[in-house]
């Protein structure tokens, strides 16, 4: 919506009519926190996968939107590894600089996406799409000339099963129904997974107090330093009672179990000819640069890749949709696109590990946004900045929140955060923002605090 709405700024003419169909109750996607696992009101499964005590993962420096820092948002810098609150203040203050919520229809879930063919052997078509509208409790269909869909795909659980989890006597869910660290405090926990839910489930349940966190691997360890309490062990192979089995013929007892094994991305509303069938890979198959089916052009997919950029990639991503749509950009035929595609995917298919991957990722951004009049952003040195979060996590995996990153927007080094992130249990945006950052804050000066993490932050260099 952004990006249309940016087009008609530079180019005022028609607007295309627009129609946003959410199924929650505001803004914010996976970011609009709910405490709800299940069903929600409305019996729509909830979308939210997030939990009460996240922050982000990765520095706010690789994700900061190119026509928006985070600076001008708070007006003051702040620290690189905010909490969620914050995060989700920052994405809202950037909608709310737009027209964006005129176009959404709230509380309404997208039912059927159906392709009609006009029938004149042109190929040409349109979409009726069928939604409910939950708050007037109705159910219509309207017909529109593109759809793009922007769902998400960390919300659908891939849930795998493993022997004895019927008579398993704690706990047992998928960290997509995780909300509340402190549920588990004192208890020994089984987290099955070793990716970003598992490192971050378990290392956030260790913070808020569980007596012993067993991370079970199927492909490879984390591989971090754990503090004591905390432990790798490969593939669960079964239950017996309150005791799980691993595949190294060693067992352990446990209180709760977290299946933290990855999503689907699920499409209940396309039919399997339009849909999009793949794993969590960083080049999606059947997408011309990563958003375009192959099934179908007047049909778009945003953010289905697996994901080191976010918000920037799905904005490069946003602009290049749209000039498809006003005709700004030209579609090669249906060979050539698919041409495009393995090539993108067999440079996938070489790399090596997390560094190439960055500059894979970022190369396909780059891609996109000299296409369009995506605002110019340093995404390479956005790569840089992801490199080094990866050294910072290996050097020290309960401490790299404490880094701090230099904003590719600003040029400006963020603030430490004011104490260990391990000791920062109240992380509401209201207590966040109130501290002061900065240089002079005690923890970055008192010699009885923790150490802190003090790695040379990356700098941006001067202009000759
Ligand atoms: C636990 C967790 C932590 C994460 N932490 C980070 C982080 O720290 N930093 C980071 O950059 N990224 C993080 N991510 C990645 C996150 O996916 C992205 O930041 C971002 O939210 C993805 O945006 P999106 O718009 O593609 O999808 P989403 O944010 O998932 O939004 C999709 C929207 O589609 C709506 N929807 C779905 N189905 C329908 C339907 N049928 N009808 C109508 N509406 C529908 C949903 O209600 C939702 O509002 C995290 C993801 C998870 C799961
Ligand atoms: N604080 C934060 O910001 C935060 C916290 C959590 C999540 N996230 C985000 O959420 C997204 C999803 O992360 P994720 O970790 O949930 O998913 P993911 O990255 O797709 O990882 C899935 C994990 O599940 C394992 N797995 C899948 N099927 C399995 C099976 N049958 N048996 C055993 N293990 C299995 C995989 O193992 P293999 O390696 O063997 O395939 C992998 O380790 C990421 O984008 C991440 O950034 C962010």
């Amino acid at each position: 919506m952004r990006a249309f709405e940016s087009a008609h700024k530079s180019d005022p003419g028609p607007m295309p009519h627009i129609v946003c169909y959410e199924k929650q109750s505001d803004l914010g996607g996976m970011w609009n926190y709910t405490w709800r696992t299940g069903l929600d009101q409305h019996g729509e499964p909830v979308h939210g996968s997030m939990y009460r005590f996240l922050w982000s993962n990765g520095p706010k420096e690789c994700l900061e939107f190119a026509d928006y820092s985070f600076e001008e948002h708070f007006g003051r810098p702040i620290p690189s590894y905010p909490p969620r609150a914050v995060l989700h203040d920052y994405i809202m203050g950037r909608v709310d600089q737009s027209d964006a919520r005129k176009y959404i229809r709230f509380d309404t879930a997208v039912r059927q996406v159906e392709w009609i063919e006009s029938g004149d052997g042109t190929g040409t078509g349109h979409f009726d799409v069928t939604a409910v509208d939950h708050r007037a409790g109705t159910r219509r269909t309207e017909s529109f000339d593109y759809v793009i869909v922007a769902t998400g795909h960390f919300s659908t659980p891939n849930v795998p099963y493993f022997d004895g989890l019927e008579d398993f006597p704690g706990r047992v869910l998928h960290a997509h129904d995780f909300r509340d660290a402190r549920e588990f405090t004192g208890k020994r926990l089984l987290l099955v997974g070793s990716s970003y839910s598992a490192e971050d489930i378990g290392t956030q349940c260790h913070k808020y107090g569980a007596a012993e966190v067993t991370f079970s691997y199927r492909t490879a360890p984390m591989g971090h330093t754990w503090p004591t309490g905390l432990s790798e062990v490969p593939l669960l192979t079964g239950v017996d009672g309150s005791t799980a089995h691993f595949a190294d013929g060693s067992s352990r007892d446990v209180d709760a179990i977290i299946l933290c094994t990855g999503y689907q991305h699920h499409f209940p509303f396309l039919s399997d000819a339009l849909t999009l069938t793949t794993d969590n890979r960083l080049y999606p198959r059947g997408i011309y640069k990563g958003v375009v089916s192959q099934e179908n052009p007047q049909l778009f997919f945003l953010g289905m890749q697996d994901q080191y950029f976010t918000f920037n990639m799905f904005d490069a991503q946003a602009w290049y949709v749209r000039d498809v749509i006003l005709g700004r950009v030209e579609l090669p035929d249906h060979a050539s696109r698919e041409a495009d595609v393995d090539e993108w995917c067999a440079r996938e298919e070489l790399l090596d590990g997390p560094i190439q991957e960055i500059d894979f990722q970022a190369a396909y951004i780059r891609d996109l946004v000299d296409r369009t009049d995506y605002p110019e952003f340093h995404v390479e040195k956005q790569g840089e900045l992801f490199k080094q979060w990866k050294k910072d996590k290996k050097n020290d995996i309960m401490g790299y929140r404490n880094c701090s990153y230099v904003s590719t927007l600003t040029g400006n080094v963020a603030p430490p955060l004011p104490d260990r992130w391990m000791n920062i249990m109240d992380d509401s945006a209201e207590s966040f923002l109130k501290q002061e950052f900065g240089a002079t804050s005690p923890a970055a000066t008192a010699s009885t605090q923790p150490r802190i993490p003090t790695h040379e932050p990356i700098r941006t260099p001067q202009p000759a």
